[in-house]
């Protein structure tokens, strides 16, 4: 059983919510206007939804929001460590909040998510960051208003980055992006220690959320409206083991799927050892299961994932896939990959390219593998040259994007139900939405649309979306 943080504790927290209030409201009185937040997410989806809960504390203690540091009263950046580049992003924009903090001194400057979970960053940023005013990691997330009390009226800079195994603090405030479909976290933490990755080390260990908390957050997201949900877990086929009852991750699905109001459950991610015919049948057989699978094989080459504790073969992996092709026909597959992993020849890269060939993929997410200090991965030498890794990794991409083309092109024609977004980030003439397959979908139409589920037919494929007209 996981452990859960109290009750007590949580209304000690929401105590010092009250205090803040009255804080933003003495700034209301002598400024005209509510204090000023601006937030950014550096992560994945479980980063955003702890935003979400940021933002959902920060609302409940009186501030507004801003889209910019130009014009914000605190800042906080919620971290991601996985790769460096995501790192060096915090800290890029840490250098520009310097100029800006020296012209305004009152302005708060706050960081937390995985990256501060980290001793040697936490180091670095009191050396070289000292502007930086609050730092507080993954697991002291629901503590926010304490933390943000102790630096507002004690001026002084406070650090909380206990590490530890992780707990669950159910009931934070939480304001969320849309209003149409919600990420919903049913457990926390890592237990795989892939090689390479530093999320265990950041997130904690495993914890499932109990499924009547689960059902009862999805019930008031439907009162409210949502109809795609979105399940989160860094390997939700892990979710229940940790719980006392007997309860897996396809059990919880057909829960979900029983929820009236609810019209597309999505999740992720899916590690490849715990994936089985269990969770295959599960999805054939709902309705409201997207016909989406995002299952990461990380690398082709048996060696190769060996070295970084995937626990799969290859031939397991394929054999997955053909079992998943058979039973949902029509099915997305997305991937991670990763090249350039320190022990992988220009031969077993070749695997990694067979893979792709053979799957065919409707998108993957490729990195380049980025050394993460502390994970076993780091201690390993480099068999490649960096010009050889940046090689292998413009053929993957040649590769995938000629499949991805490939794919949506036999879209064209077809009439899909897309749940409409909003308007296109790239055209606001234009509006987007996804298929329930998850393909991005642009076409004419009114915004009054947004929400609502719509057909389109599609009549133009690009390799990253699809371009379509309304129909009835
Ligand atoms: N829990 C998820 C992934 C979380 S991290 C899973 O196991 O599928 C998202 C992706 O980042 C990983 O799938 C992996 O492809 C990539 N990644 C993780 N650590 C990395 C590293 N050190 N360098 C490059 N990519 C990495
Ligand atoms: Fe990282 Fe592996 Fe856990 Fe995914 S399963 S978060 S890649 S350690
Ligand atoms: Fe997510 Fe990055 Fe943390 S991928 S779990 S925000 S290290």
């Amino acid at each position: 059983m996981a452990n859960y943080v109290d009750k007590a504790e949580m209304d000690r927290q929401k105590s010092y919510l009250y205090k803040l209030q009255e804080i933003n409201n003495n700034f209301l009185k002598e400024h005209g206007r509510k204090p000023l937040a601006n937030t950014e997410t550096y992560g994945c989806q479980q980063n955003e939804n702890d935003t979400e809960r940021i933002r959902g504390m920060l609302s409940a203690a009186g501030f507004d929001f801003c889209e910019s540091h130009d014009e914000a009263d605190l800042v906080i950046y919620n971290t991601c460590a996985v790769r460096e580049n995501a790192e060096d992003k915090v800290y890029g924009r840490l250098g520009i909040l310097k100029h800006v903090k020296e012209s305004r001194p009152d302005m708060i400057i706050a960081l937390c998510g995985c990256m501060v979970q980290q001793d040697h960053i936490v180091e670095k940023l009191k050396k070289i960051h000292s502007h930086v005013d609050l730092i507080f990691g993954t697991h002291a997330l629901y503590r926010l208003p304490e933390l943000l009390y102790n630096t507002i009226s004690q001026k002084k800079k406070v650090v909380d980055t206990e590490n530890c195994d992780g707990r669950i603090a159910e009931d934070i405030p939480i304001l969320r992006d849309s209003s149409d479909k919600a990420w919903v976290s049913i457990m926390y933490g890592c237990n795989n220690f892939c090689s390479y990755c530093i999320v265990p080390y950041v997130r904690g260990r495993e914890r499932s959320r109990k499924p009547e908390m689960i059902l009862s957050e999805i019930n008031e997201l439907v009162e409210n409206g949502v109809t795609e949900i979105c399940l989160l877990g860094q390997n939700v086929n892990s979710y229940g083991k940790d719980l006392e009852e007997d309860i897996d991750f396809s059990d919880l699905l057909k829960m979900v799927d029983a929820i009236e109001g609810v019209k597309r459950i999505r999740f992720m991610t899916s590690h490849p050892k715990d994936f089985g015919d269990k969770l295959i049948e599960t999805m054939a057989n709902s309705e409201k299961i997207c016909k989406q699978l995002h299952l990461p094989f990380q690398a082709g080459n048996d060696r190769v994932l060996k070295d970084m504790n995937r626990k799969y073969t290859k031939a397991e992996y394929l054999e997955k896939i053909r079992k998943v092709k058979e039973k949902i026909p029509d099915i997305y597959l997305s991937s991670d990959v990763i090249v350039g992993f320190p022990t992988e020849t220009n031969e077993e890269f070749l695997d990694t390219i067979q893979v792709l060939k053979e799957v065919e993929f409707d998108m993957i997410f490729s990195f380049i593998y980025s050394k993460r200090e502390g994970t076993p991965a780091a201690e390993m030498d480099f068999v490649l040259s960096e010009e050889e890794i940046h090689n292998n990794f413009n053929t993957l991409l040649e590769v995938q994007n000629e499949i991805s083309k490939r794919k949506n092109d036999a879209y064209v024609g077809r009439i899909c139900s897309v749940l409409v977004e909003g308007e296109s980030k790239n055209n606001p003439e234009m509006l987007s939405g996804r298929t329930d397959s998850s393909k991005i979908v642009n076409f004419k139409g009114d915004s009054s649309l947004k929400g609502k589920y719509v057909n389109v037919k599609i009549t133009q494929a690009h390799t990253w979306s699809l371009n379509g007209e309304l129909v009835e």
